[in-house]
């Protein structure tokens, strides 16, 4: 009999066809997401769960699937996944890291700059026929933040921090850089988190979400952050405490903000960061683009054959 594997999202890519071969795939077919309900009832008796960054893999819901022996992940971020859970049962969690790497670095600099440079208040500006006579070319009209010759302090040195710095290189920008672990990467200074705060024009967070990063831009590091600076997350807003990155922006204490990514999504619309002013938004589309979406399904399911087959897990989060 053939192993029964949960798919909970119909996928892009080349690959999902092998995985039909291999085993008896439940694939949810939407519309939309799998309800956290359905999951845990789909999910009885399947071998594997390969699962979205929008499907809570709790304690509770592996603690009810004795048969369980893997979890796949088209995502890098694993936030949503109980890691410990797995661990305690020696389940592998398979996830996708290196090919969102440049389009997120893409995402971060197109937040960058449209926040430093007021692109979408500019856009809604002119469609709502406010660009008159009256109101044009004038020495103050629309001004914004430089960019180049700024300071771009990237907070996480991993790929996608790195892939952010070379891209800052590009538009001659100086750049610092804070990680955990101290590492050494071409063209960024190291420093510590203090110095970063300090020193940054631009602020680009770039580390996974964990305990030891949760509320890392609390109230108090909000505070040290150079006057008028930017923050840019394309990482995971419990990164950042939203409320006091709110009142910074509203307190003109910030100067502005491209946010992709938030404490809980999709954002409630009374979140305050939607009413502060100088913020840019986007739903959570980092990787957001055709190609890298099918080579994340790719790898998805790539490590979820390799766990079918009693293979190491090639892209494996909780080695
Ligand atoms: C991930 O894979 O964790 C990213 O957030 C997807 O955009």
């Amino acid at each position: 009999m053939k192993p029964r594997v949960l798919l909970t999202h119909q996928l892009p890519g080349e690959r999902v066809a092998l995985l039909e071969q291999r085993c008896e795939l439940l694939t949810w077919p939407g519309p939309g997401l799998l309800p956290a309900v359905q999951l845990a009832q789909l999910a009885a008796g399947c071998e594997g769960i390969l699962c979205l960054l929008t499907d809570r893999i709790d304690r509770a819901l592996v603690d009810a699937l004795p048969q369980l022996a893997f979890v796949s992940s088209m995502s890098v971020g694993v936030d949503h996944v109980d890691v410990e859970a797995l661990n305690a049962r020696g389940i592998p969690l398979g996830h996708t890291p290196g090919v969102l790497v440049e389009t997120t670095a893409d995402t971060a600099f197109a937040l960058l700059l449209a926040a430093a440079r007021r692109v979408v208040e500019a856009d809604a500006f002119v469609r709502a026929g406010k660009w008159t006579e009256d109101n044009r070319w004038s020495p103050e009209f629309f001004t914004g933040i430089d960019v180049g010759g700024a300071t771009l302090g990237i907070v996480g040195l991993g790929a996608i921090g790195q892939a952010v710095a070379r891209r800052a290189a590009g538009f001659g920008m100086r750049v610092l850089g804070w990680n955990r672990t101290p590492r050494e990467v071409p063209g960024v200074t190291p420093v510590s988190l203090d110095t970063l705060l300090g020193e940054s024009d631009f602020l680009s967070l770039h580390v996974a979400l964990c305990e030891d990063t949760r509320d890392l831009l609390d109230a108090a590091r909000i505070a040290q952050m150079k006057p008028g600076a930017v923050l840019v997350n394309t990482a995971r807003g419990g990164i950042v405490n939203e409320a006091a990155l709110a009142a910074a922006l509203v307190e003109g204490r910030l100067g502005a903000a491209g946010i992709d990514v938030f404490e809980r999504e999709p954002v409630a619309v009374d979140n305050p960061l939607l009413r502060a002013p100088n913020v840019v938004v986007a739903p959570h589309i980092g990787s957001a683009t055709r190609l890298t979406r099918a080579r994340m399904a790719d790898i998805a399911v790539d490590n979820a054959l390799a766990a079918l087959d009693g293979r190491p897990i090639p892209h494996c989060a909780n080695p």
